[in-house]
């Protein structure tokens, strides 16, 4: 797929004026509010099922923090089916994968983007133990010391109902936003999918309604 047809999911920074721009913006400030003045300076999205539009969502809410002038850092968590580096149009030649396996400057893993105060850790090759990489003390570390240079950190992990990789995630996040595509979920798996939140100890902020109308 070319980059200028992904770029198009970028909305938010393609079409600032945009009404889908604007709900964008709203789902920020909404989730800056939604601690009780608690920080909230990670935020894990995850959905209950795989293709509900938590990488697309993920990076739009990233835009819009930029375009608030917040020093902004997207990780790709998604180890198993990676799509950061597609909507930003970056190499995954290295990423989290590799900074987990070979710990080092993280400085050495997080990318430039076009969007100035925008940055982003990829996922990197696929590795073959995804859950013990993202479960690891490094990644623990890694959250922690992106938490320190960055103003919000917003993570993109797999669906919840499959693998274990987004409620670890999830755990790890000061935040989880539970992305749910309309018509999709039923009431029944989006109820499993946030009492399996809550189990394993992640902190639900918020939930977004993805109509995808593709
Ligand atoms: N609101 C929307 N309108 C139109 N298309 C959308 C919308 N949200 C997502 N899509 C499209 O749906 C597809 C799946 O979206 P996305 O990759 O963001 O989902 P995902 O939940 O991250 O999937 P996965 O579980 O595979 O990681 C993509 O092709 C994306 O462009
Ligand atoms: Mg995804």
């Amino acid at each position: 797929m070319s980059r200028s047809i992904l770029k198009r999911n970028l909305i938010a920074e393609t079409h600032p004026t945009s009404t889908v721009s604007e709900a964008y913006r709203s789902l920020r400030a909404n989730l800056e509010f939604s601690n009780r003045g608690e920080a909230v300076k990670s935020i894990a999205f995850t959905s209950a099922l795989p293709g509900e539009g938590k990488s697309t969502i993920a990076a739009n809410i990233a835009v819009a923090y930029a375009q608030a002038n917040r020093r902004v850092l997207v990780i790709d968590a998604n180890l198993r089916k990676p799509a950061q580096h597609e909507l930003f149009g970056l190499s995954n030649v290295q990423g989290l994968s590799t900074a987990l396996t070979k710990p080092g400057e993280l400085s050495d893993v997080i990318q430039r983007t076009s969007i100035g105060n925008l940055k982003v850790i990829t996922a990197g090759p696929v590795p073959s133990n995804p859950s013990e990489l993202l479960e690891s003390i490094p990644m623990t570390n890694l959250l922690e010391s992106a938490k320190g240079s960055f103003d919000i950190v917003i993570i993109d992990t797999p669906s919840i109902m499959s693998v274990s990789d987004g409620l670890v995630v999830a755990s790890k996040s000061d935040g989880v936003v539970l992305v749910m595509q309309a018509g999709k979920v039923k009431n029944q798996i989006a109820l499993q999918a946030k009492a399996s939140l809550e189990y394993g100890n992640a902190k639900l902020i918020g939930a977004v309604l993805n109509n995808v109308n593709r």
